[in-house]
């Protein structure tokens, strides 16, 4: 039993359903072996509850479903784009932008135009496609971010800062191999933790000392504005809409997944200040995606998007979802369960390393965790740890690892209710319970980048943990 913990009411009644198969745990147990022990490879409707990730995940509203249909398919000059072109500019408020299908199209752009073999990009913590993205061009994508963002018990309200000294020696020493520099907001790979804008304010002078763009992976800016809001005095009076209006305005530009903050199945976008980048990046948007009226997107879905971008923003909204997952992480710590603390803006993080001390590194405890959980509850997690994050840096040649071993519980948006979260946290208790029973993992093949996305693995002891 929690202790009094209160879901938070959901400012939103249920209109349409989707069934949700119940499995028993033989079925899964046959069915993840069949998937190479890698839940990406499982089919959906093996899976319970599915916090595999946020993105592209949430419920629409009955004003998106309604925007699909309102959705204008010319190729040019629609008037989804026109919608689109409107709520991007009053919230974002760049010179140019361009719609993507997802965020790592935009990153993908990005890179494209603006990176070369040998340099280097700073930012708190890179995502693993944005990541890849710089990896796949020959630069190195470093990662700044605060120290306490290392340590699960910590509980600084902005565990996605970037550590400004090391960004400021950073630049001092690497400059001429920094083509632009850039900001996670909220820090996904690290909790989901929030940057303050004290933090934003000082990496854009850092940026501006030595003439760097400053790009934000916005991904999560609504959430992350939420919680400049309640844990930055200067900002408690500020909407969220000025919060963010004020961030941007710090910055050259931005990659955002409109599959998180604007709350809709697929799409993104890709902003910037700069002329000669834009019409770089245009350029490489037709030959890959589209015209620029669409990006990769059909009308409706960028009609969807243009709804969605304003409904991310709606206060009585963002208190719900900031409470519903502190409720899942509330649950969990009172339970024993070792979440990283305090609570991000979309997610719940479990330390496998914690639960499985027994587990080394290099013996994946969070993918064995996250299989457990699935195994136990049919419950959909991800791992964020050795298997995601690590890699070989193409700077030093050593393999660079993540300061934790976690597991992600993402909330997909406006979809589960708390008897959904209840059987996470009874399945997680489960686990915990008999976490001495459970063995590491090993890689049969990976592909060389996102190897998390469809490796194949194995138990190192099968007989411990198939009981
Ligand atoms: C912080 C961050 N950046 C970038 C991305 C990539 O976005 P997309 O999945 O739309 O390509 C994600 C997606 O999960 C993310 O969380």
């Amino acid at each position: 039993m929690g202790r009094g913990n209160q879901h938070p009411f959901e400012p939103f009644r249920i209109k349409m359903v989707e069934h949700i198969s119940l499995t028993t745990r033989e079925e899964r147990q046959e069915a993840i072996e069949k998937a190479g022990f890698n839940l990406f490879n499982l089919p959906a409707d093996k899976v319970m509850i599915d916090m595999l990730t946020d993105s592209g995940t949430g419920a629409m509203s009955d004003e998106q479903w309604a925007s699909l249909m309102r959705g204008d398919e010319s190729y040019a000059g629609s008037r989804s784009s026109q919608r689109l072109k409107e709520s991007v500019n009053r919230i974002f408020g760049f010179k140019h932008y361009l719609p993507t299908h997802q965020g790592r199209a935009a990153e993908g752009i990005l890179a494209t135009c603006l990176l070369k073999k040998g340099d280097l990009v700073p930012s708190n913590t890179h995502f693993d496609t944005t990541a890849a993205n710089i990896l796949a061009r020959g630069g190195t994508p470093t990662n700044l971010v605060v120290e306490a963002s290392a340590d699960p018990n910590d509980l600084s309200p902005f565990k996605g800062n970037i550590d400004i000294d090391r960004f400021h020696q950073f630049l001092e020493e690497y400059h001429e191999r920094v083509p632009f520099c850039m900001v996670t907001v909220t820090n996904n790979a690290g909790g989901g933790q929030p940057v303050s804008l004290a933090n934003i304010e000082s990496i854009h002078n850092i940026c501006q000392e030595y003439n760097k763009p400053l790009f934000i992976d916005a991904c999560r800016y609504a959430e992350n504005a939420w919680f400049i809001k309640q844990r930055e005095p200067e900002y408690e009076d500020w909407t969220v809409e000025s919060i963010a209006h004020r961030m941007f305005s710090l910055a050259d530009g931005a990659t955002f997944s409109a599959k998180k903050d604007a709350i809709v199945n697929i799409g993104g976008l890709l902003l910037m200040n700069d002329d000669k980048l834009y019409e770089n990046a245009k350029n490489e948007l037709i030959m890959r995606e589209g015209f620029p009226s669409y990006g990769g997107l059909a009308g409706r879905d960028i009609d969807a998007m243009a709804t969605g971008l304003i409904e991310g923003i709606d206060e009585g909204y963002l208190s719900y979802r900031a409470s519903q997952v502190k409720w899942l992480h509330d649950e969990l710590k009172d339970r024993g369960v070792p979440v990283l603390s305090p609570p991000g803006g979309h997610a719940v993080y479990i330390d496998a390393g914690a639960i499985l001390p027994h587990v080394p590194a290099s013996e994946f405890p969070a993918q064995s965790l996250s299989i457990e959980m699935y195994l136990e509850g049919g419950v959909r997690s991800v791992e964020i740890g050795s298997v995601m994050m690590s890699f070989i840096s193409p700077d030093t040649g050593e393999l660079v690892t993540p300061p934790l071993e976690l597991i992600r519980l993402a909330i997909p948006r406006r979809t589960y209710t708390e008897s959904h979260l209840c059987h996470v946290v009874d399945t997680a208790v489960a686990i915990v319970e008999r976490a001495e029973l459970i063995g590491g993992m090993q890689i049969i093949e990976a592909p060389e980048f996102l190897r998390h996305f469809s490796a194949r693995f194995d138990w190192l002891n099968r007989t411990q943990t198939f009981c």
